[in-house]
């Protein structure tokens, strides 16, 4: 099952700056690192993992720079934030969502956790009960 990596693109570019010095916001940033990595398959650690990338005008969580959710039907959703819009966040943001699409709730444990998302965890979210 295909997971989606919803990335806010109006996020600010740190914690003191709205914009990088070239006037883009971090969260326009770190979308289209993410994307390009999606486009070429980047695999990070786990084979396989279908991942989606969307952008999406303010997830509310605006006192963070750099959100993300991770998310899928049936699993459970994961928010991050306070990344650097840099490639090195983009490629653990990637291998942590191959790893979400793998597995069949969602769970990912700790000791495969990529080095690049401790420590920017928000919410981890249950899914809704099946209908
Ligand atoms: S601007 Fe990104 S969460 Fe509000």
């Amino acid at each position: 099952m295909q997971t989606v990596i919803t990335i806010c693109d109006t996020c600010r570019f740190s914690e003191a700056e709205k914009l990088s010095p070239g006037g883009e916001t971090g969260g326009a940033l770190l979308a289209a690192l993410v994307e390009e990595g999606a486009r070429e398959g980047a695999e990070g650690s786990v084979e396989g993992g279908a991942v989606s990338v969307r952008r999406h005008s303010c997830l509310m969580g605006c006192e963070r720079h750099c959100n993300v959710a991770l998310s899928a039907p049936g699993k459970l959703t994961y928010v991050l934030g306070r990344f650097a819009p840099e490639a090195e966040a983009a490629a653990a943001i990637l291998d942590f969502a191959r790893q979400h699409a793998v597995s069949d709730s969602g769970q990912v444990p700790f000791r495969s956790w990529p080095q690049g998302v401790k420590g920017h965890f928000v919410a981890r979210i249950p899914p809704l009960p099946a209908t």
